[in-house]
């Protein structure tokens, strides 16, 4: 049957833990870790050049409700990628990115009721919203969003934000770009095995409100697991980098880290 070649299927059949899903905070765009970059580190799952990556609002971890921020980074070489929370396949969020064709991505909050193809569910408390920092640069598309809802949802499982090693899925299909800016968009079989891993989120505790993917944490230091075939990226950034890498940020500078990655946000911004 078609349907089970959807991603979601394989994804929480396989999963077996609980469901993490961190959410990202406030819509506040403050580049918050430019002075206190060093109060949070986020939960970062990185291979393959794909990341997951999670940080949790101090005021949501203590009350087990509020806003999560995630990132998912990955090459576009794939059509989608999904980063799901949840142990079981019921429900579970489920959080896809793909090119919208216009230099950015289309995320999409799906959830399946069982060996489905997910769906947008039609009356969701979840609401997401894009951050700045994403976009498609260079070969990779890196979303930054805010998760709100996200803490539980309704087979009843929950984040715990006290947890070491909080259960996540990820999927991915290779392929050509979906380049559609529909939510509901087909998506195909994901490619090879579901990645089942877990996220530390009680590591990733930030204690201020504001996306967090930004200057330090714009993209993933796991990331550079490739090898840092551009070890002076760094500073090539902090001179004049920044505008003259901004028309088109290379890989260097994408998993560089640090002063590249600002410049590679900088980048970014001009495109807005
Ligand atoms: C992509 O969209 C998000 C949400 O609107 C925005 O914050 C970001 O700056 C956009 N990225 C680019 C490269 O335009
Ligand atoms: C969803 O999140 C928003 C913002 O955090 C909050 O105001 C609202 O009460 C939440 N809704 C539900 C159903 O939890």
């Amino acid at each position: 049957m078609q349907l089970f070649n959807y991603l979601p299927v394989a994804l929480l059949a396989y999963a077996t833990g609980i469901a993490a899903a961190p959410d990202h905070d406030s819509g506040d765009h403050s580049s918050a870790t430019d002075g206190d970059s060093a109060d949070f580190t986020p939960a970062v799952n990185c291979r393959n050049d794909i990341c997951y990556s999670a940080v949790v609002p101090e005021a949501t971890a203590s009350s087990d409700s509020g806003p999560i921020w995630f990132q998912i980074y990955a090459p576009t070489k794939f059509a989608w990628v999904a980063l799901g929370t949840g142990s079981t396949m019921s429900d579970a969020n489920m959080f896809i990115i793909y090119q919208d064709g216009d230099g950015n991505v289309t995320l999409s909050h799906r959830q399946a009721s069982g060996h489905t193809m997910p769906q947008v569910p039609a009356n969701s408390p979840v609401t997401t919203t894009l951050l700045p920092g994403t976009g498609v640069s260079d070969g990779f598309m890196v979303a930054n969003f805010r998760c709100d809802n996200c803490t539980t949802w309704k087979s009843g499982e929950s984040l715990d934000f006290s947890s070491a090693g909080t259960p996540m899925i990820g999927a991915w299909q290779e392929g050509d770009p979906l380049d559609s800016t529909d939510v509901e968009a087909r998506i195909g079989k994901h490619t090879g095995s579901p990645r089942i891993f877990s996220l530390d989120l009680s590591s990733a505790i930030k204690a201020t409100a504001g996306n967090p993917f930004v200057d330090d944490f714009a993209v993933p230091e796991e990331a550079n697991d490739g090898g840092s075939e551009d070890a002076d990226a760094e500073d090539d950034s902090a001179g004049d980098g920044a505008d003259g890498e901004s028309a088109g940020v290379g890989r260097s500078s994408l998993v560089s880290g640090g002063v590249a990655a600002a410049a590679m946000m900088m980048g970014f911004s001009l495109l807005m």
